[in-house]
Protein backbone atom coordinates (compact mmCIF):
# COMPACT_ATOMS: atom_id res chain seq x y z
CA UNK A 1 0.00 0.00 0.00
CA UNK A 2 2.71 2.66 1.06
CA UNK A 3 4.34 1.84 -2.34
CA UNK A 4 1.58 2.64 -4.44
CA UNK A 5 0.81 5.55 -2.23
CA UNK A 6 4.23 6.66 -2.81
CA UNK A 7 3.95 6.03 -6.90
CA UNK A 8 1.01 8.45 -6.84
CA UNK A 9 2.06 11.11 -4.80
CA UNK A 10 5.57 11.33 -6.58
CA UNK A 11 3.35 11.41 -10.41
CA UNK A 12 1.48 14.20 -8.98
CA UNK A 13 4.70 15.48 -7.52
CA UNK A 14 5.80 15.73 -11.19
CA UNK A 15 3.16 16.90 -12.50
CA UNK A 16 2.07 20.21 -10.40
CA UNK A 17 6.44 20.90 -10.78
CA UNK A 18 6.34 20.56 -14.28
CA UNK A 19 4.84 23.29 -16.18
CA UNK A 20 7.32 25.88 -13.56
CA UNK A 21 10.09 23.34 -15.21
CA UNK A 22 8.89 24.23 -18.68
CA UNK A 23 8.71 27.65 -17.91
CA UNK A 24 11.91 27.85 -16.58
CA UNK A 25 13.39 26.40 -19.67
CA UNK A 26 11.76 28.41 -22.23
CA UNK A 27 13.41 31.59 -20.00
CA UNK A 28 16.66 30.19 -20.08
CA UNK A 29 16.66 28.76 -23.95
CA UNK A 30 19.58 30.09 -25.43
CA UNK A 31 18.56 29.51 -29.74
CA UNK A 32 21.15 30.64 -32.15
CA UNK A 33 19.63 34.08 -32.99
CA UNK A 34 19.96 34.73 -29.00
CA UNK A 35 24.05 33.40 -29.14
CA UNK A 36 24.46 35.43 -32.62
CA UNK A 37 22.96 38.22 -30.83
CA UNK A 38 25.06 38.14 -27.64
CA UNK A 39 28.23 37.35 -29.52
CA UNK A 40 27.53 40.84 -31.79
CA UNK A 41 26.90 43.09 -28.68
CA UNK A 42 30.03 41.76 -27.03
CA UNK A 43 31.86 42.87 -30.06
CA UNK A 44 30.17 46.17 -30.53
CA UNK A 45 30.79 46.62 -26.56
CA UNK A 46 34.52 45.99 -26.89
CA UNK A 47 34.93 48.57 -29.91
CA UNK A 48 32.80 50.97 -27.84
CA UNK A 49 34.88 50.19 -24.29
CA UNK A 50 38.47 51.06 -26.52
CA UNK A 51 37.02 54.20 -27.97
CA UNK A 52 36.45 55.53 -24.83
CA UNK A 53 36.52 54.66 -21.05
CA UNK A 54 32.98 54.50 -19.99
CA UNK A 55 32.10 53.82 -23.66
CA UNK A 56 30.07 50.73 -22.62
CA UNK A 57 29.21 48.24 -20.40
CA UNK A 58 33.07 46.35 -20.91
CA UNK A 59 35.49 48.49 -18.85
CA UNK A 60 38.45 47.11 -21.56
CA UNK A 61 41.27 47.50 -18.98
CA UNK A 62 44.58 48.13 -20.43
CA UNK A 63 47.01 45.65 -18.95
CA UNK A 64 49.67 47.47 -19.37
CA UNK A 65 51.80 44.37 -20.87
CA UNK A 66 53.19 45.02 -24.34
CA UNK A 67 55.21 42.14 -24.25
CA UNK A 68 54.30 38.39 -24.18
CA UNK A 69 56.86 35.97 -22.65
CA UNK A 70 58.99 34.35 -25.29
CA UNK A 71 61.14 31.48 -23.52
CA UNK A 72 63.88 33.19 -22.93
CA UNK A 73 63.11 34.03 -19.50
CA UNK A 74 65.65 32.82 -16.91
CA UNK A 75 65.54 32.81 -13.25
CA UNK A 76 63.77 32.62 -10.01
CA UNK A 77 60.71 34.53 -9.67
CA UNK A 78 57.68 34.39 -7.34
CA UNK A 79 53.73 34.69 -7.98
CA UNK A 80 51.01 35.77 -5.86
CA UNK A 81 47.49 34.57 -6.97
CA UNK A 82 44.59 36.69 -5.19
CA UNK A 83 41.03 36.04 -6.70
CA UNK A 84 38.98 33.60 -5.19
CA UNK A 85 38.37 31.57 -1.86
CA UNK A 86 41.99 30.59 -2.34
CA UNK A 87 45.56 32.30 -2.09
CA UNK A 88 48.43 30.74 -3.68
CA UNK A 89 51.97 31.78 -3.65
CA UNK A 90 54.49 30.27 -6.23
CA UNK A 91 58.14 30.13 -7.04
CA UNK A 92 59.04 29.28 -10.55
CA UNK A 93 62.43 28.73 -11.47
CA UNK A 94 62.72 29.60 -15.38
CA UNK A 95 65.86 27.78 -17.15
CA UNK A 96 65.64 29.63 -20.91
CA UNK A 97 64.19 28.43 -24.09
CA UNK A 98 65.92 24.65 -23.27
CA UNK A 99 64.77 24.54 -20.06
CA UNK A 100 62.07 26.18 -19.98
CA UNK A 101 60.69 25.90 -16.43
CA UNK A 102 63.23 23.79 -14.16
CA UNK A 103 61.31 23.56 -10.81
CA UNK A 104 57.76 25.42 -9.44
CA UNK A 105 57.03 24.67 -6.03
CA UNK A 106 53.41 26.33 -4.30
CA UNK A 107 51.44 26.33 -1.14
CA UNK A 108 47.73 27.41 -1.15
CA UNK A 109 46.00 28.90 1.79
CA UNK A 110 42.43 29.60 1.86
CA UNK A 111 41.43 32.56 2.72
CA UNK A 112 38.95 32.98 5.77
CA UNK A 113 35.60 34.10 5.53
CA UNK A 114 36.07 36.93 8.10
CA UNK A 115 39.06 38.22 6.40
CA UNK A 116 36.75 38.67 3.06
CA UNK A 117 34.90 41.59 4.34
CA UNK A 118 38.11 43.10 6.82
CA UNK A 119 39.90 46.00 6.39
CA UNK A 120 42.53 46.09 3.03
CA UNK A 121 45.39 46.09 6.10
CA UNK A 122 43.91 42.87 7.45
CA UNK A 123 43.98 41.18 4.15
CA UNK A 124 47.14 42.37 2.96
CA UNK A 125 48.80 41.28 6.14
CA UNK A 126 47.68 37.92 5.60
CA UNK A 127 48.77 37.70 2.61
CA UNK A 128 51.94 38.33 3.04
CA UNK A 129 52.51 36.38 6.13
CA UNK A 130 51.53 33.56 4.08
CA UNK A 131 54.44 34.88 1.41
CA UNK A 132 56.45 35.60 4.39
CA UNK A 133 55.98 31.24 5.50
CA UNK A 134 56.48 30.58 2.46
CA UNK A 135 59.69 32.49 1.40
CA UNK A 136 61.19 31.01 4.36
CA UNK A 137 60.30 27.36 3.81
CA UNK A 138 62.38 27.40 0.75
CA UNK A 139 65.46 29.44 1.80
CA UNK A 140 66.11 32.77 0.56
CA UNK A 141 68.13 33.56 -2.25
CA UNK A 142 71.29 35.50 -1.44
CA UNK A 143 71.36 39.19 -2.72
CA UNK A 144 68.59 39.43 -4.60
CA UNK A 145 65.11 40.52 -3.56
CA UNK A 146 62.58 38.34 -4.74
CA UNK A 147 60.78 40.14 -7.76
CA UNK A 148 56.92 39.07 -7.19
CA UNK A 149 53.82 38.55 -10.28
CA UNK A 150 51.05 39.65 -8.78
CA UNK A 151 47.77 38.20 -10.27
CA UNK A 152 45.30 40.03 -8.27
CA UNK A 153 41.66 39.13 -10.17
CA UNK A 154 39.45 41.69 -9.89
CA UNK A 155 38.33 44.68 -11.64
CA UNK A 156 42.04 47.37 -11.16
CA UNK A 157 42.26 50.27 -13.30
CA UNK A 158 46.02 50.52 -14.35
CA UNK A 159 48.92 52.88 -14.17
CA UNK A 160 51.65 50.99 -15.13
CA UNK A 161 52.32 47.17 -15.04
CA UNK A 162 53.12 47.93 -11.62
CA UNK A 163 50.34 49.91 -9.90
CA UNK A 164 46.48 50.06 -10.04
CA UNK A 165 43.66 50.99 -8.16
CA UNK A 166 40.92 48.54 -7.13
CA UNK A 167 37.70 49.52 -8.82
CA UNK A 168 35.31 47.30 -7.04
CA UNK A 169 35.22 44.66 -4.98
CA UNK A 170 33.17 41.09 -7.02
CA UNK A 171 32.83 37.07 -6.06
CA UNK A 172 31.46 38.10 -2.32
CA UNK A 173 34.99 40.19 -1.38
CA UNK A 174 33.83 43.50 0.50
CA UNK A 175 37.29 44.52 1.78
CA UNK A 176 37.08 48.38 3.11
CA UNK A 177 39.81 50.75 2.47
CA UNK A 178 40.58 49.84 -1.01
CA UNK A 179 37.81 50.87 -3.21
CA UNK A 180 38.76 54.16 -5.51
CA UNK A 181 35.31 55.92 -3.93
CA UNK A 182 35.20 59.49 -4.76
CA UNK A 183 32.92 61.38 -2.74
CA UNK A 184 31.16 64.64 -3.53
CA UNK A 185 30.70 65.34 -0.20
CA UNK A 186 29.20 68.54 -0.59
CA UNK A 187 26.64 66.83 -2.73
CA UNK A 188 25.65 64.03 -0.54
CA UNK A 189 26.94 61.74 -3.50
CA UNK A 190 29.18 58.78 -3.77
CA UNK A 191 30.09 57.82 -7.21
CA UNK A 192 31.41 54.11 -7.88
CA UNK A 193 34.26 54.65 -9.79
CA UNK A 194 32.96 53.00 -13.59
CA UNK A 195 34.01 56.25 -15.48
CA UNK A 196 37.54 56.83 -14.21
CA UNK A 197 39.52 60.30 -15.61
CA UNK A 198 43.01 60.26 -14.83
CA UNK A 199 41.98 63.51 -12.42
CA UNK A 200 39.47 61.44 -10.61
CA UNK A 201 42.34 58.50 -10.31
CA UNK A 202 44.37 61.51 -8.71
CA UNK A 203 41.68 62.27 -6.54
CA UNK A 204 41.04 58.86 -5.68
CA UNK A 205 44.85 58.16 -4.73
CA UNK A 206 44.27 61.39 -2.45
CA UNK A 207 41.37 60.01 -0.21
CA UNK A 208 40.17 55.93 -0.05
CA UNK A 209 41.02 54.12 -3.41
CA UNK A 210 44.78 52.32 -3.03
CA UNK A 211 47.25 50.99 -4.95
CA UNK A 212 46.57 47.66 -4.42
CA UNK A 213 50.67 47.17 -4.83
CA UNK A 214 51.04 49.82 -2.33
CA UNK A 215 48.98 47.85 0.05
CA UNK A 216 50.88 44.77 -0.74
CA UNK A 217 54.24 46.50 -0.20
CA UNK A 218 53.38 48.18 2.74
CA UNK A 219 52.06 44.91 4.17
CA UNK A 220 55.19 43.06 3.36
CA UNK A 221 57.68 46.01 5.12
CA UNK A 222 55.37 45.81 7.88
CA UNK A 223 56.69 41.86 8.30
CA UNK A 224 60.13 42.74 7.08
CA UNK A 225 59.97 41.15 3.80
CA UNK A 226 62.25 42.02 1.34
CA UNK A 227 60.50 41.75 -1.63
CA UNK A 228 58.59 43.63 -4.31
CA UNK A 229 55.92 43.51 -7.05
CA UNK A 230 57.48 43.94 -11.04
CA UNK A 231 54.17 42.78 -12.39
CA UNK A 232 50.37 43.28 -10.92
CA UNK A 233 48.16 41.42 -13.44
CA UNK A 234 44.81 40.16 -13.90
CA UNK A 235 44.26 36.08 -13.41
CA UNK A 236 42.53 36.07 -17.32
CA UNK A 237 46.38 37.95 -18.52
CA UNK A 238 48.51 35.63 -16.69
CA UNK A 239 46.68 32.69 -18.05
CA UNK A 240 47.40 34.43 -21.14
CA UNK A 241 51.16 35.14 -20.69
CA UNK A 242 51.17 31.58 -19.47
CA UNK A 243 49.44 29.47 -22.42
CA UNK A 244 51.46 32.22 -25.07
CA UNK A 245 54.77 30.63 -23.58
CA UNK A 246 54.20 27.44 -25.05
CA UNK A 247 51.90 27.95 -27.98
CA UNK A 248 52.16 31.52 -30.15
CA UNK A 249 48.81 30.81 -31.55
CA UNK A 250 47.08 32.07 -28.00
CA UNK A 251 45.20 35.37 -28.25
CA UNK A 252 42.31 34.76 -25.88
CA UNK A 253 41.97 33.71 -22.58
CA UNK A 254 38.90 32.88 -20.46
CA UNK A 255 38.90 32.28 -16.91
CA UNK A 256 35.64 30.39 -15.89
CA UNK A 257 35.57 29.79 -12.18
CA UNK A 258 34.17 31.39 -8.83
CA UNK A 259 34.32 34.33 -11.08
CA UNK A 260 34.61 35.02 -15.06
CA UNK A 261 36.63 37.11 -17.54
CA UNK A 262 38.49 37.21 -20.64
CA UNK A 263 41.49 39.25 -22.29
CA UNK A 264 42.51 39.07 -25.59
CA UNK A 265 45.72 40.38 -27.43
CA UNK A 266 45.01 43.84 -29.41
CA UNK A 267 46.41 45.81 -31.76
CA UNK A 268 47.47 49.10 -30.66
CA UNK A 269 46.20 50.82 -32.96
CA UNK A 270 43.12 49.54 -32.71
CA UNK A 271 42.81 51.11 -29.11
CA UNK A 272 41.37 55.15 -29.80
CA UNK A 273 41.56 55.69 -26.53
CA UNK A 274 45.05 54.56 -26.16
CA UNK A 275 45.58 58.65 -28.29
CA UNK A 276 48.50 57.68 -29.76
CA UNK A 277 50.18 56.87 -33.17
CA UNK A 278 51.24 53.18 -33.40
CA UNK A 279 52.14 50.66 -35.70
CA UNK A 280 49.93 47.79 -36.63
CA UNK A 281 52.80 45.10 -35.08
CA UNK A 282 52.27 46.70 -31.64
CA UNK A 283 49.87 44.76 -29.64
CA UNK A 284 49.06 44.78 -25.93
CA UNK A 285 46.58 42.62 -23.83
CA UNK A 286 43.25 44.05 -22.86
CA UNK A 287 41.47 42.94 -19.83
CA UNK A 288 37.48 42.92 -21.11
CA UNK A 289 35.77 42.65 -17.52
CA UNK A 290 32.84 41.02 -19.14
CA UNK A 291 31.42 39.91 -15.96
CA UNK A 292 29.48 43.37 -16.38
CA UNK A 293 28.52 42.32 -19.82
CA UNK A 294 24.50 42.37 -19.76
CA UNK A 295 23.18 42.94 -23.72
CA UNK A 296 20.38 40.30 -24.74
CA UNK A 297 20.60 38.15 -21.99
CA UNK A 298 17.76 35.65 -21.14
CA UNK A 299 17.07 36.35 -17.60
CA UNK A 300 14.60 34.58 -15.53
CA UNK A 301 12.89 36.02 -11.92
CA UNK A 302 15.68 34.06 -10.07
CA UNK A 303 18.27 35.93 -11.30
CA UNK A 304 16.71 39.03 -10.94
CA UNK A 305 15.76 38.63 -7.33
CA UNK A 306 19.78 36.69 -6.76
CA UNK A 307 20.81 40.03 -7.79
CA UNK A 308 18.94 42.30 -5.85
CA UNK A 309 19.64 40.39 -2.43
CA UNK A 310 23.94 40.01 -3.11
CA UNK A 311 26.30 42.29 -2.17
CA UNK A 312 26.91 44.53 -5.32
CA UNK A 313 23.55 44.61 -6.70
CA UNK A 314 23.17 46.65 -10.09
CA UNK A 315 22.94 50.19 -8.35
CA UNK A 316 20.13 51.58 -10.64
CA UNK A 317 16.42 50.46 -11.10
CA UNK A 318 16.73 48.26 -14.09
CA UNK A 319 20.56 47.33 -14.32
CA UNK A 320 22.45 44.58 -12.45
CA UNK A 321 25.93 44.61 -11.51
CA UNK A 322 27.83 42.01 -13.14
CA UNK A 323 25.09 39.99 -14.42
CA UNK A 324 27.19 38.42 -17.41
CA UNK A 325 28.99 36.93 -14.10
CA UNK A 326 26.28 36.23 -12.27
CA UNK A 327 24.41 34.15 -14.80
CA UNK A 328 27.64 32.25 -16.27
CA UNK A 329 30.11 32.19 -13.52
CA UNK A 330 31.06 29.00 -10.66
CA UNK A 331 29.88 31.35 -7.85
CA UNK A 332 26.47 31.68 -9.03
CA UNK A 333 25.03 28.69 -10.83
CA UNK A 334 24.34 26.22 -7.72
CA UNK A 335 22.37 29.41 -6.30
CA UNK A 336 20.24 29.93 -9.24
CA UNK A 337 19.01 26.66 -9.03
CA UNK A 338 18.05 26.93 -5.28
CA UNK A 339 15.87 29.59 -6.05
CA UNK A 340 14.24 27.99 -8.66
CA UNK A 341 13.95 24.66 -7.01
CA UNK A 342 12.75 26.61 -3.64
CA UNK A 343 9.73 27.93 -5.96
CA UNK A 344 8.81 24.65 -7.57
CA UNK A 345 8.79 23.34 -3.67
CA UNK A 346 6.93 25.82 -3.05
CA UNK A 347 4.21 26.87 -5.68
CA UNK A 348 4.56 23.05 -7.09
CA UNK A 349 4.96 21.20 -3.97
CA UNK A 350 8.08 19.72 -5.78
CA UNK A 351 9.20 17.54 -2.64
CA UNK A 352 6.25 17.06 -0.91
CA UNK A 353 3.83 19.34 0.73
CA UNK A 354 6.81 20.76 3.26
CA UNK A 355 9.34 23.13 1.96
CA UNK A 356 12.35 21.59 3.06
CA UNK A 357 13.75 24.48 5.61
CA UNK A 358 17.21 24.18 4.87
CA UNK A 359 16.69 24.90 1.36
CA UNK A 360 15.64 29.04 1.92
CA UNK A 361 19.51 29.44 2.97
CA UNK A 362 20.94 31.48 -0.33
CA UNK A 363 24.12 29.47 -1.30
CA UNK A 364 22.99 26.40 0.42
CA UNK A 365 23.44 24.64 -3.13
CA UNK A 366 26.76 24.77 -4.82
CA UNK A 367 28.17 24.71 -8.36
CA UNK A 368 30.17 21.54 -7.42
CA UNK A 369 27.08 20.04 -5.80
CA UNK A 370 25.04 20.94 -9.52
CA UNK A 371 28.12 18.57 -11.41
CA UNK A 372 28.17 16.14 -8.84
CA UNK A 373 24.59 15.23 -9.15
CA UNK A 374 24.73 15.37 -13.26
CA UNK A 375 27.51 13.22 -12.98
CA UNK A 376 25.24 10.30 -11.75
CA UNK A 377 24.92 7.81 -13.65
CA UNK A 378 22.86 5.54 -11.01
CA UNK A 379 19.26 4.27 -12.91
CA UNK A 380 17.34 5.45 -9.36
CA UNK A 381 19.58 8.70 -9.26
CA UNK A 382 21.19 7.62 -5.86
CA UNK A 383 23.58 10.63 -5.91
CA UNK A 384 21.15 13.24 -6.74
CA UNK A 385 19.03 11.88 -3.84
CA UNK A 386 22.26 11.89 -1.52
CA UNK A 387 23.57 15.59 -2.61
CA UNK A 388 20.04 16.65 -2.00
CA UNK A 389 19.64 15.27 1.84
CA UNK A 390 22.96 15.96 2.59
CA UNK A 391 23.28 19.69 1.58
CA UNK A 392 19.92 20.92 1.77
CA UNK A 393 17.99 18.24 4.10
CA UNK A 394 15.32 17.24 1.46
CA UNK A 395 14.07 13.88 0.96
CA UNK A 396 13.36 12.67 -2.65
CA UNK A 397 11.79 10.33 -5.15
CA UNK A 398 12.87 9.37 -8.52
CA UNK A 399 10.71 11.96 -10.40
CA UNK A 400 11.55 14.70 -8.35
CA UNK A 401 15.20 13.94 -8.95
CA UNK A 402 14.84 13.68 -12.41
CA UNK A 403 13.47 17.45 -12.24
CA UNK A 404 16.44 18.75 -10.20
CA UNK A 405 18.70 17.46 -12.75
CA UNK A 406 16.37 19.15 -15.21
CA UNK A 407 16.91 22.41 -13.87
CA UNK A 408 20.46 22.15 -12.81
CA UNK A 409 20.97 21.12 -16.93
CA UNK A 410 19.37 23.83 -17.99
CA UNK A 411 20.93 26.93 -15.88
CA UNK A 412 24.11 25.25 -17.06
CA UNK A 413 23.48 24.76 -20.34
CA UNK A 414 22.48 28.57 -20.89
CA UNK A 415 25.45 29.53 -18.74
CA UNK A 416 28.06 27.73 -20.72
CA UNK A 417 26.07 28.44 -24.30
CA UNK A 418 26.34 32.41 -23.33
CA UNK A 419 30.11 31.70 -22.49
CA UNK A 420 30.51 30.47 -25.38
CA UNK A 421 28.67 33.52 -27.47
CA UNK A 422 30.88 35.76 -25.14
CA UNK A 423 34.26 33.98 -26.91
CA UNK A 424 32.90 34.01 -30.46
CA UNK A 425 32.10 37.99 -29.76
CA UNK A 426 36.04 38.38 -29.27
CA UNK A 427 36.83 36.00 -31.99
CA UNK A 428 34.74 38.15 -34.58
CA UNK A 429 35.99 41.50 -33.53
CA UNK A 430 39.79 39.78 -33.91
CA UNK A 431 38.38 38.74 -37.15
CA UNK A 432 36.53 42.10 -38.10
CA UNK A 433 39.38 44.85 -37.02
CA UNK A 434 42.47 43.14 -36.78
CA UNK A 435 43.13 41.65 -40.42
CA UNK A 436 44.69 38.61 -38.47
CA UNK A 437 42.66 36.14 -40.49
CA UNK A 438 42.19 34.34 -37.25
CA UNK A 439 39.35 32.61 -38.50
CA UNK A 440 41.82 30.74 -41.26
CA UNK A 441 44.85 29.82 -39.28
CA UNK A 442 45.12 27.92 -35.68
CA UNK A 443 43.81 30.12 -32.78
CA UNK A 444 44.02 28.79 -29.53
CA UNK A 445 41.48 30.17 -26.75
CA UNK A 446 43.45 29.18 -23.60
CA UNK A 447 40.63 28.51 -21.02
CA UNK A 448 41.27 28.30 -16.91
CA UNK A 449 38.94 27.86 -13.96
CA UNK A 450 37.33 25.28 -11.28
CA UNK A 451 34.11 25.84 -13.35
CA UNK A 452 35.34 25.06 -16.75
CA UNK A 453 38.01 22.25 -15.19
CA UNK A 454 35.41 20.22 -12.94
CA UNK A 455 32.22 20.52 -14.99
CA UNK A 456 31.84 18.32 -18.03
CA UNK A 457 28.55 19.42 -19.17
CA UNK A 458 29.69 23.01 -18.78
CA UNK A 459 32.78 22.28 -21.62
CA UNK A 460 30.60 20.44 -23.77
CA UNK A 461 27.62 22.63 -23.77
CA UNK A 462 30.31 25.43 -24.53
CA UNK A 463 32.36 24.01 -27.16
CA UNK A 464 28.91 23.19 -29.02
CA UNK A 465 27.93 27.07 -28.82
CA UNK A 466 30.82 27.63 -30.62
CA UNK A 467 31.02 25.49 -32.88
CA UNK A 468 27.44 26.19 -33.79
CA UNK A 469 28.12 29.62 -34.09
CA UNK A 470 31.30 29.81 -36.38
CA UNK A 471 30.51 26.68 -38.19
CA UNK A 472 32.20 23.71 -38.85
CA UNK A 473 34.86 25.12 -41.21
CA UNK A 474 36.45 27.99 -38.66
CA UNK A 475 35.15 26.11 -35.91
CA UNK A 476 38.36 23.82 -36.66
CA UNK A 477 40.53 26.43 -36.38
CA UNK A 478 39.57 27.96 -33.35
CA UNK A 479 41.33 25.75 -30.53
CA UNK A 480 39.66 26.15 -26.98
CA UNK A 481 42.50 24.39 -24.58
CA UNK A 482 42.39 23.90 -21.14
CA UNK A 483 45.78 25.54 -20.01
CA UNK A 484 45.71 24.08 -15.95
CA UNK A 485 47.41 26.44 -13.59
CA UNK A 486 48.73 28.90 -16.25
CA UNK A 487 48.55 31.63 -13.99
CA UNK A 488 50.84 30.93 -11.68
CA UNK A 489 53.63 30.65 -14.18
CA UNK A 490 51.99 33.32 -16.35
CA UNK A 491 52.67 36.10 -13.34
CA UNK A 492 55.91 34.50 -12.67
CA UNK A 493 56.89 35.11 -16.39
CA UNK A 494 55.21 38.81 -16.43
CA UNK A 495 57.44 39.79 -13.30
CA UNK A 496 60.48 38.32 -14.94
CA UNK A 497 59.91 40.37 -18.51
CA UNK A 498 59.37 43.32 -16.29
CA UNK A 499 61.73 42.73 -14.07
CA UNK A 500 63.70 45.71 -12.43
CA UNK A 501 66.71 44.03 -12.23
CA UNK A 502 67.42 42.32 -15.19
CA UNK A 503 68.25 38.63 -15.54
CA UNK A 504 67.15 37.41 -11.76
CA UNK A 505 69.62 35.08 -11.91
C1 LIG B 1 35.87 38.68 -11.54
C2 LIG B 1 36.91 39.79 -11.50
C3 LIG B 1 37.86 39.67 -12.67
C4 LIG B 1 38.45 38.27 -12.74
C5 LIG B 1 37.32 37.25 -12.79
C6 LIG B 1 37.82 35.82 -12.84
O1 LIG B 1 35.01 38.92 -12.57
O2 LIG B 1 36.27 41.05 -11.52
O3 LIG B 1 38.90 40.63 -12.57
O4 LIG B 1 39.27 38.15 -13.86
O5 LIG B 1 36.49 37.40 -11.67
O6 LIG B 1 38.54 35.48 -11.70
Amino acid sequence: VSRFKMSVRSSSVSMAAAPMLTKLQQDCATPLPVLRNVAASMSDDIRAGLAVDGGSDLKMILSYVDSLPTGDEKGLFYALDLGGTNFRVLRVELGGKDKRVIAIESDQVSIPQELMSATSEELFDFIASALANFAHKGGNFPGKKGEIGFTFSFPVKQTSIDSGILIKWTKGFAVSGTVCIINFGFLGLTLWSSFITEHMLRHCLAHAGKDVVACLNEAMDRKGIDMRVSALVNDTVATLAGARYWDDDVMVSVILGTGTNACYVERMDCIPKLQGEFSPSRRTIVNLEWGAFSKGLPLTVFDRDMDAASINPGEQANSSFNIFEKTISGMYLGEIARRALLHMAEEGSLFGKSVPEKLSMPFVLGTPDLSTMQQDGTEDLHTVGSVLYNVAGVETNLSSRKIVLEVCDTIVKRAARLAGAGIVGILQKIEEDTKDAIFRKRTVVAMDGGLYERYPQYRRYLKEAVAELLGPETSQNIVIEHSKDGSGIGAALLAATNSKYGRNL
